[in-house]
């Protein structure tokens, strides 16, 4: 036999297990279309392999995982049945012969939120905002860089440790200053919580109901926005009024 052959051989037999260790982690949560999208995402050559969770929400999970250069990557996949909203739909369609295709419905409610937070993504990025990196989007899964180190996010603005205080808070203003004026859009669920730190930068993240400042509430939104964040930075000693913030962002 010809000298590599070995490694060839356990190269695939890696794969192979590869591939079932990713069934292993995501078969229990995903239905088979998801399990489908994922393999067109790892035979598109977005994804090499799969890792563990990095987090689990009511409508999303978050993974670590690699790209097949090596790269880091978050892996957020919305799951195609959130409980509420089968609820919520179930009760006008139960026993309607009609709505039969209604499951394929809900899916594609969910494919169109995806897109949305990609759309959103990308266009923050574009424009210079501190945000991951977007990558990929197919059916219900978004594929964006990793923010952290070894498959550990970077922390949250709520427990991260930063040193000047000040010099954060006009950075997280710079940035949804730019997503305002430059990307024309509100992020609309900003605060704390879905702010990470890493390397003394903010990075925004969690896009799904940001708006376009033409929306008719963005600036309602916008103000709720500024307001988390001066609510924050005041209990770390940071005093300024939200209304001064505002009008620097909305340049007037
Ligand atoms: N690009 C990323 N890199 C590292 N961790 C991430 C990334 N995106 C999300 N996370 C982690 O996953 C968690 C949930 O992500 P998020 O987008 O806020 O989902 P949800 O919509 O469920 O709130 C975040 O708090 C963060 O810890
Ligand atoms: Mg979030």
């Amino acid at each position: 036999m010809s000298e590599g052959w070995e490694e060839k051989f356990f190269g695939k037999e890696e794969k192979r297990r590869k591939d079932e260790e990713l069934l292993k982690t995501v078969e229990e949560v995903f239905d088979a279309f998801t399990l489908q999208a994922l393999y067109k995402l790892i035979n598109k050559k977005v994804i090499d392999v799969l890792y563990g969770v990095v987090d689990t929400g009511k409508e999303s999970r978050v993974y670590w995982a690699k790209s097949p250069q090596g790269e880091d990557l978050a892996v957020k996949i919305f799951l195609t049945s959130t409980r509420e909203f089968k609820k919520t739909v179930l009760q006008y369609i139960d026993g309607d012969p009609r709505f039969e295709k209604i499951r394929r419905d809900t899916r594609h409610i969910v494919y169109a939120w995806a897109l949305k937070e990609f759309k959103n993504l990308e266009r923050a990025y574009e424009v210079g905002v501190s945000v991951p990196r977007p990558i990929a989007v197919h059916k219900n899964i978004i594929v964006m860089t990793f923010i952290g180190e070894n498959g550990v996010p970077a922390p949250l603005l709520k427990d991260a440790e930063v040193s000047d205080y000040e010099e954060m808070f006009w950075r997280v203003v710079d940035n949804i200053k730019a997503l305002y004026r430059k990307a024309k859009i509100v992020h609309a669920d900003l605060s704390e919580y879905n702010i990470m730190v890493w390397k003394e930068n903010p990075v925004f993240f969690d896009f799904g109901q940001a708006v376009l400042t033409s929306h008719p509430n963005a600036d309602l939104f916008l103000e709720r926005d500024v307001k988390n964040i001066v609510g924050f930075f005041k209990k770390r000693g940071i005093e300024v009024e939200a209304t001064s913030v505002l009008a620097e962002i909305l340049g007037c």
